[in-house]
C-alpha cells in the first residue's frame, strides 16, 4: 500500500536536457558528430586548472571538515575585492551552491507576490517561482519598465544582462538609471547576470554602483564567468541586513556549507597569480571566439536582428532566424525560442537559441552548410 503523499510543485524538468539526450542518440545511430549548441556551456576552451590546483593542499583541515555556513571568510573577502572593488563587505556576501541555489534562496525568502520576467526568459526562473509560490509578470523590453513602476511597486523585477536566451546586452548607463528608478520606487530588483563577467573583470565597477541601491539583490555564479559549472558555486550579494540574516539561516539548513574544494579553487582563481592568469586566458579565448561567431552569423544573415534593436548581441547565446529542426538537419543542436516564452510562442517558433561559445572553426564548419 502506498501511503506517501507528495507536495507536487507543478514545475517540470528542462527540455534542454531532453534535446541533449536526443543529440546523443542521433550520434549513436548515425556515427556523425552533432554540435551541441543547445547547452549553456562555454565550450571554446576549458579553464586550465592544472597549475592552480598544484598549489592547493588537499590534506588541509579546512578542506576536509565542514566549511562555515556563509562561506569561507577569505572567499567572501576576495569576492568583495573582485566584484565590488573592496567597497562592499564580506558580511554582504553569501557563498551558494551556484546561481540556481542563490536564486532559489532569494525567491523562497522574499515576500513578494510577483516577479516580472523579460518576455523571453530562462525557463528555470519560472520553475523556481512555481515551486516557491511566486507569480510571474512580464515585460517586453527594459525600456518598458519605467512606465510599469506603479504596478511593480512592492513586487520584484528580474534583470538578466547579457540575457538568456537572447544574449542581448543593454547599455550600462541607461540600465543603471532604470534599476535606480525601480529601487527608489520600492521595486525589488533581482540582478541575475552570470554572463556579464565573462566579458569583463575587476575593472568593471557596475556592481559597485548597484550595491548603492538598497532594493537590489545580486545573484552570481562561477559556472559561466570561469567555466566551472561542475563545481556548483556562486554567491548572493545584498545589503539589507534582515534579508541577509534570513538567507544565511536558510543557506545553512539546506546546504550545511558549500563544498570546500570548490570554494578553495575559486579563491585561488581570484587571488593567486596562477589563478588570475588561468581566468584571463579562459576569458580571452572565450570572448574572442564568441565575437567571431556572432560576426559570422551577422555576415551570413543568420542572426535574428529584430531581437537586438534596443540592445547588442553579446553572447553567450544568440537567436538565429532558423528553426530548431532546420538546424538539426545540419547536425546543429539548438533550442526553439518558443521554449523561452509564454506569450509569444507562435512567433518564437520560427527562431532558435544557440550557444555561440564554441571554437570558431568548428562553428563555421557546421554553419557553412546552412543556407
Ligand atoms: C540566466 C541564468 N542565471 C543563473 C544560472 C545558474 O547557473 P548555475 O546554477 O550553474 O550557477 C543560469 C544557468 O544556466 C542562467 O542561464
Amino acid at each position: 500500500m502506498r501511503i506517501m503523499e507528495i507536495k507536487k510543485s507543478g514545475a517540470a524538468l528542462s527540455k534542454i536536457v531532453q534535446i541533449g539526450d536526443k543529440l546523443k542518440q542521433l550520434t549513436a545511430q548515425t556515427g556523425q558528430e552533432y554540435l551541441p549548441l543547445n547547452r549553456g556551456i562555454n565550450s571554446v576552451v576549458n579553464i586550465d586548472l592544472r597549475e592552480v590546483v598544484a598549489g592547493i593542499d588537499f590534506n588541509a583541515n579546512e578542506l576536509q571538515v565542514y566549511p562555515p555556513g556563509a562561506g569561507f571568510p577569505a572567499l567572501r573577502r576576495a569576492i568583495n575585492e573582485e566584484y565590488f572593488g573592496g567597497h562592499s563587505a564580506p558580511e554582504n556576501i553569501l557563498i551558494t551552491a551556484g546561481g540556481m541555489n542563490a536564486l532559489d534562496l532569494v525567491l523562497q525568502t522574499l515576500k513578494v507576490e510577483k516577479l516580472s520576467l523579460p518576455v523571453y526568459y530562462w525557463g528555470s526562473y519560472f520553475h523556481i517561482m512555481t515551486i516557491r509560490g511566486i507569480g510571474a509578470g512580464e515585460y517586453m523590453a527594459q525600456a518598458e519598465l519605467e512606465g510599469m513602476i506603479p504596478q511593480l511597486r512592492g513586487n520584484a523585477v528580474l534583470i538578466c544582462d547579457p540575457g538568456n536566451p537572447l544574449g542581448e546586452k543593454y547599455d550600462d548607463q541607461r540600465q543603471f538609471a532604470l534599476v535606480k528608478q525601480l529601487s527608489d520606487a520600492g521595486v525589488v530588483v533581482l540582478f541575475d547576470s552570470p554572463y556579464r563577467r565573462i566579458f569583463c573583470g575587476r575593472e568593471d565597477t557596475y556592481y559597485q554602483r548597484l550595491m548603492e541601491l538598497p532594493n537590489v539583490i545580486i545573484t552570481e555564479s562561477f559556472s559561466k564567468s570561469v567555466g566551472l559549472s561542475g563545481q556548483r558555486i556562486g554567491f548572493i550579494h545584498a545589503t539589507d541586513r534582515e534579508l541577509l540574516d534570513e538567507l544565511e539561516i536558510r543557506l545553512m539548513y539546506c546546504t550545511n556549507g558549500i563544498n570546500a574544494f570548490a570554494q578553495k579553487v575559486v579563491l585561488e582563481l581570484l587571488t593567486s597569480e596562477a589563478g588570475i592568469r588561468a581566468v584571463d586566458e579562459f576569458k580571452a579565448a572565450t570572448t574572442r571566439d564568441i565575437a567571431l561567431n556572432i560576426n559570422y552569423l551577422k555576415e551570413r544573415g543568420l542572426l535574428a536582428e529584430a531581437f537586438y534593436e534596443a540592445s547588442t548581441p553579446k553572447g553567450i547565446f544568440v537567436v538565429v532566424n532558423r528553426t530548431e529542426q532546420q538546424l538539426l538537419d545540419h547536425r546543429i543542436g539548438s533550442v526553439s525560442l518558443a521554449f523561452f516564452t509564454k506569450s509569444r510562442k507562435e512567433e518564437a517558433a520560427r527562431y532558435a537559441r544557440i550557444c555561440v561559445s564554441m571554437p570558431h572553426a568548428k562553428f563555421v564548419q557546421f554553419f557553412d552548410g546552412v543556407k
